[in-house]
């Protein structure tokens, strides 16, 4: 995957617009890219805003070297760091803070990975299971689908695929497994497709990939660790945009981004307010999330389930 241009083809950063506009207050100082990918958002930045720089994170190896590649015309204004934004951001924002002014992150996977064959995330693969963002991180796809204890199992499909039932998928899975590992995305599709309903706009296992991916790298983990970082150690004045595609994901920014606008946080039976009434960190500059327009829905069908939701910490905290 090093520079191609198919690359640059298939590659569409989603809700481009909408993430500029975000930033448009910000006349200078640093954005963190906590998703650097490649470098599709942090690109548009760069040329939209002569004076911001961009400390660009992925836990992606292959991410990093495209996109180092990429923004190498923009290599005064860019720093570029290998790790889990989980890890990275609590770093910077303990030693850097006030000159943090941004925060960008668009969760999940990239459009390259999930096509790349060999890195084991689809349905259609004849590769080993794998899913690892980072390749050299110790839990892959393989290990969960054929270590994974039966009830760990039905929880990650419950949980994290909103699967009611999924005691029949997961007993078929422990059945073939006692005979015969389940090397490859294709065996696990084949095998869990009879147990799923299908429908016409995503392939039946869809959902079951999903949460399996979640769980390989910890996604959801990844997002709470994040908000509590900014939570316990805000940088003043900062703008964060967070674009999510499901609603695990959406669900824990936006009850996050309530609990900071909130001013009044008295239990909520009491008679009247005693904690001050001016308890909110910030405020959400819209209440609603924002979704991509129909020109962006029929060029980029991953736009689709695209929320991206802001929040704006006070310029004193
Ligand atoms: C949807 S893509 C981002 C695309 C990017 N906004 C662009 O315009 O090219 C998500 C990227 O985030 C990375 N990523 C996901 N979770 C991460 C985490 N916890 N820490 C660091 N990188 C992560 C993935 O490796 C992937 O490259």
């Amino acid at each position: 995957m090093s520079s191609n241009s198919e690359s640059e083809v298939l590659h569409i950063p989603v809700l481009k617009a909408e993430v500029i506009e975000a930033f448009s207050d910000i006349a200078e100082g640093n954005l963190i890219d906590c998703t650097l990918g490649y470098a599709g958002h942090s690109q548009a930045l760069l040329s939209h805003y002569p004076h911001i720089n961009i400390i660009g994170i992925d836990r992606d190896s292959e991410a990093i070297a495209y996109s180092s590649k990429k923004l190498e015309k923009f290599a005064d204004r860019v720093e570029i760091i290998k790790g889990r934004f989980s890890d990275t951001v609590p770093y910077l924002l303990k030693n850097r803070k006030a000159q943090i002014s941004g925060l960008l992150a668009d969760f999940g996977v990239s459009s390259l990975q999930l096509d790349k064959d060999e890195r084991g995330f689809s349905f259609a693969s004849d590769n080993r299971l794998d899913m690892r963002m980072d390749t050299s991180s110790p839990l892959d796809a393989y290990t969960v689908v054929n270590q994974y204890p039966q009830d760990r199992l039905e929880y990650i499909l419950r949980e994290y695929a909103e699967i009611r039932n999924p005691s029949k998928i997961v007993s078929a899975i422990m059945e073939q497994r006692a005979t015969k590992a389940i090397e490859t995305g294709k065996e696990l599709a084949n095998l869990a497709s009879k147990y799923l309903r299908s429908s016409k706009k995503i392939h039946p296992a869809t959902l079951l990939f999903q949460a399996i991916r979640i769980e390989v790298n910890d996604e959801l983990g990844e997002i709470e660790r994040l908000l509590d970082t900014l939570e316990s150690n805000p940088p003043a004045g900062a703008i964060i945009a967070l674009i999510t595609f499901h609603s695990l994901e959406d669900r824990l920014v936006k009850r996050r981004f309530q609990k900071w606008s909130q001013e009044c946080i008295c239990p909520s039976h009491s008679y009247r307010c005693t904690c001050g009434g001016d308890n909110a960190i910030g405020y959400m500059p819209h209440r609603k999330p924002i979704t991509a327009k129909s020109d962006e829905l029929s060029l980029n069908p991953r736009s689709r389930s695209a929320k991206l939701r802001l929040f704006r910490f006070k310029e004193s905290l």
